[in-house]
């Protein structure tokens, strides 16, 4: 039996090499085709004209270009149609060589799925891999080849608009989701028709952007790239990532786009990555603005050299790339590398042996309208909403209240729940698809409940006319829901705020709603943490429910009426206040900590403010409670050959069943360099019946303790380690602690 299961695997490995052999092989042979123009075309991608997302060049000839195999590439061109006509004039080209149709399916296509940062609070591998397949399914049947996703970048700052697109502030956790993202949108293999190449970005660093400004610059210690920064694109890469995207930021003074210590020496070499780098849109051209390259051409010299493989939009490569290979500033190996590694991708998408696979009308048609999308669309929504507060358990209602009083500017919005990054898919009404928070609640309540709406304000603007006729609704309530929070458009690319507290007369409304007496639940929607300390000091009930795409209504109507028990972790600290930014839970405790009970003059404190959060990392509450008890180690030292398996038992006391996120944290007491107080290590999500424990484990090894020590090198030091597990960064129920022998 088991010479058998041997044989197989040989020759599965066997089969395995030859695939990948024959497809180098093909891509050489090609390679020895092609022009220098057509090579050089196939490093150029450029806008469709569907909707840009940077300074668009005007092209009018783009169909000339492709059928000269001028282009490689698309974007933002959606649809089996539409792709399908630009594939028709790819094969009148000379050698025929397919485009690439990439897009910014970031949390989902047509069914649009919670936004990254509310999916992370999830703390759901399986539920966020499904997002992600989904999304592939649909968008791999409307044309679509390569995702610009995931977005792996770290986000410690909510002034910075992006950290929505990521999974929040911890590597550990951000690299548990990049590896399921990529696995999700990637499928079981390139090459399967629901599969698209994933993109992992922005590489690197692009989340320490100065100030939270977006295209800032970067300034950040090598132990900080390489222990938190960089630790979700080594996990993207493990899960078979596709290809890379470099970023707009400079780090440490050199753009991404032009950093050859990035993309080469570490992504390329060190990492072994086989698939291609495209730049971010125009990263190349801006190297001229920046004041790295004193013109285009220097910018293609750079970026080609570093390592960017693909030029989104610039038209540096296109226009410049043949004069520096004749000036022989550029060895042709550059250009033969980058287009081998394009060509490969191609390849292995099936795209050379039918470049219309992914244009089929039919199985579109099917997959945007796939009832099993919409549900796990809903079913993921409520898995990302966080409980931030609950006093005497006004949560969950009751589907018998008489009367609820629904109140705020985003009761009946439906394209604001999509989020930032979602897609408009031609022909498609928001108005029909989106479910509101209104209809959501509609869909939940029983007859006899009757529900009153007023907007009460807008979301921004000092405009309090709509207060009077809120209040006159609150009045007549048993129970008071309010939605408020940002526009959808005030997160994402190119919105950072500098002021995040909820924009305009909003808490001003809360304040008057909450002084009728009534009990009131919040529901906060935004693309980041938000500062809201008159709501969170004084209402009954907070939800914080980012935006969770299609589906928003009834994912929250579900955990609002207790269909479904939260269990949503913060995957980001809130702050108290925009002055303690940057703010995350694995900090350095200094000479001089401001601990609790401890004097605080001349401690590491603002003389004005706490330095704690809000809310804490790993925070969430459940309509159940927990209790964590029997923590146990298999021993208390080890070497580092050795492993600890680390046991705690978890029992539901409460009156619901629930989900719990066990979090393991750990603390390297001493080190070469100094370690974070805590350190995510560890976490499982678990399901328990009322009454039901279950035990939770976790292995300790020499790779989980290792870290950057002043050489940068990456390994362990023998000491002590205090061992935390917690319902949160904050909440540490057990503690123990193990010693690590030489
Ligand atoms: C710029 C963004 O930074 C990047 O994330 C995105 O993929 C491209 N534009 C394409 O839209």
């Amino acid at each position: 039996m088991k010479k058998i299961a041997t044989a197989i695997l040989l020759l599965a490995f066997f089969f395995a090499f030859s695939q990948q052999k024959t497809i180098d092989q093909k891509v050489d042979a090609l390679l020895k085709q092609m022009t220098l123009e057509e090579k050089i075309g196939q490093l150029n991608q450029y806008n469709d004209d569907w909707k840009a997302t940077g300074p668009v060049t005007v092209d009018n000839n783009k169909s000339d270009q492709i059928r000269n195999g001028q282009v490689g590439s698309l974007l933002n061109c959606l649809g089996t149609e539409r792709t399908r006509s630009w594939q028709k004039i790819a094969m009148e080209s000379r050698l025929k060589i397919p485009l690439l149709f990439g897009q910014d399916v970031i949390h989902g296509y047509k069914t649009t799925f919670p936004i990254p940062l509310a999916e992370a609070a999830s703390w759901d591998l399986e539920a966020i891999k499904k997002g992600a397949r989904i999304a592939a399914t649909e968008a791999s049947a409307s044309g679509i080849h390569w995702t610009f996703a995931p977005m792996v970048d770290i986000g410690r700052d909510p002034r910075w608009g992006r950290v929505m697109e990521g999974a929040g502030e911890d590597p550990y956790l951000g690299s548990k989701i990049a590896y399921a993202r990529v696995k999700g949108f990637q499928g079981e293999k390139l090459g399967g028709i629901d599969a698209v190449m994933a993109c992992a970005k922005h590489f690197a660093a692009y989340g320490a952007a100065v100030g939270g400004r977006d295209y800032n610059s970067v300034d950040m210690s090598e132990r900080m790239l390489w222990e938190v920064y960089l630790p979700p694109f080594k996990a993207a890469l493990d899960a078979g990532a596709a290809t890379f995207m470099n970023a707009f930021n400079d780090l440490n003074g050199i753009p991404a786009t032009g950093n050859k210590y990035l993309q080469r020496d570490i992504l390329k070499e060190k990492w072994g990555f086989e698939g291609f780098v495209v730049s971010d849109w125009n990263s190349i051209g801006e190297m001229q603005v920046h004041g790295y390259a004193k013109d285009r051409k220097e910018a293609a010299f750079l970026a080609i050299t570093a390592g960017s493989d693909m030029d989104m939009e610039s038209r540096c490569y296109k226009n410049n790339l043949e004069e520096l290979l004749k000036e022989k500033k550029i060895d042709i190996q550059l250009v033969d590398d980058a287009v081998k590694r394009i060509l490969h991708k191609k390849f292995e998408l099936g795209l050379f042996e039918d470049p219309y696979r992914f244009c089929n009308a039919e199985r579109e048609t099917a997959a945007l309208n796939n009832p099993e999308h919409v549900k796990a669309a809903r079913e993921i929504g409520s898995k990302s909403i966080v409980l931030l507060k609950n006093n005497n358990h006004l949560l969950p209602l009751s589907k018998d209240l008489k009367t609820i009083a629904f109140i705020g500017p985003l009761v009946k919005e439906h394209k604001q729940n999509k989020g930032f990054w979602s897609i408009d898919v031609p022909g498609v009404d928001d108005d029909q698809l989106v479910v509101s928070q209104w209809e959501g609640l509609q869909n939940k309540v029983g007859k006899n409940t009757k529900l009153l709406y007023a907007k009460g304000c807008e979301i921004e603007g000092e405009n309090r006319d709509g207060f009077a006729e809120a209040i006159e609704a609150a009045k007549q309530a048993d129970v008071v829901i309010m939605s408020i929070g940002e526009r959808a458009d005030m997160s994402g690319e190119a919105k950072s705020r500098s002021d995040i507290h909820i924009p305009g007369v909003q808490e001003e409304l809360v304040k008057a709603i909450q002084a009728t007496g009534k009990p009131v639940v919040v529901l906060i929607n935004a693309g980041r943490p938000l500062v809201f300390n008159y709501t969170a000091d004084n209402v009954q009930a907070i939800l914080y429910t980012w935006w969770l795409g299609t589906e928003a209504g009834n994912s929250i109507g579900d955990v609002l009426f207790g269909d479904v028990n939260p269990s949503a972790k913060t995957p980001m600290t809130f702050p108290r206040e925009i002055g303690q930014i940057p703010i995350y839970y694995s900090y350095f405790n200094t000479g001089r900590p401001a601990n609790k009970g401890t004097n605080l003059n001349y401690a590491s404190s603002y003389i004005d403010l706490s330095g704690s959060p809000k809310f804490p990392f790993g925070y969430g509450l459940s309509y159940t409670t927990f209790e964590y008890s029997d923590l146990k180690l298999s021993k208390n030292k080890m070497n580092n050959t050795g492993k600890i398996e680390v046991t705690v038992n978890i029992t539901n006391t409460g009156k619901y069943a629930g989900e719990e996120i066990v979090q393991m944290y750990l603390r390297d007491k001493v080190g070469s360099v100094v370690r974070p107080v805590k350190e995510l290590k560890g976490f499982e999500k678990i399901k328990l019946n009322v009454g039901e424990t279950k035990t939770v484990t976790f292995i300790i090894d020499n790779q989980l303790i290792s870290f950057y020590n002043s050489k940068l090198e990456f390994g362990s030091e023998p000491g002590d380690f205090d061992l935390m597990i917690g319902s949160s960064s904050a909440d540490i129920r057990l503690k123990d602690g193990f010693e690590l022998v030489k």
